[in-house]
């Protein structure tokens, strides 16, 4: 009995580290440029929708973290930007889905949503105003060091 109870328990282990291992991730931008960090408002889902975000999305499959950082900002903004160092931890979204941002400059265009109600450049004092999704508000205390101070 005590043997069948720890292959139990091992089963349970290797299932759980391969949800780990195969946790999807969603990538966002901290892109800030002359002091401001560039923030988004969602238009849907309805309960995102009128809610703040970082500019992001799903890693696609064999996609690096940097090159869906770059293609989102493309896609949902029309800016060119440069992703550098992690900011924050992974904030976990679902059991098998983590955000995690990115520092990014911002190398051309201006940010013209497509997909979205609209986009700001903010600064350290607006971080505390905004109705922000859940996880992004989870990255505030590392998105602030990145902006000049009040
Ligand atoms: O934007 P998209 O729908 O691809 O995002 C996938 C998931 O990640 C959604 O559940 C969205 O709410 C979440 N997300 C987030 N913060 C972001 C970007 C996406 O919580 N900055």
């Amino acid at each position: 009995l005590a043997l069948r109870v720890l292959e139990a328990r091992a089963t349970a282990v290797s299932r759980r580290s391969r949800e780990l291992l195969d946790a999807r991730v969603v990538v966002a931008a901290a892109v800030v440029h002359d002091g401001r960090l560039l923030v988004q408002q969602r238009a849907y889902p309805a309960d995102a929708a009128g809610r703040w975000e970082l500019p992001g999305g799903r890693v696609e499959p064999g996609e690096s973290d940097h090159d869906a950082v770059t293609r989102e900002c493309a896609e949902e903004l029309a800016v060119t930007v440069e992703p550098t160092t992690q900011v924050g931890p992974d904030v976990p979204l679902r059991a098998d889905l983590v955000l995690r941002a990115y520092a990014a400059r911002l190398l051309s265009g201006t940010p013209t949503p497509t997909d979205h109600q609209a986009t700001r450049w903010i600064t350290a004092a607006d971080l505390a105003t905004l109705d922000w999704l859940p996880a992004d508000r989870a990255l505030l205390p590392a998105l602030h060091p990145l902006l000049p101070g009040v």
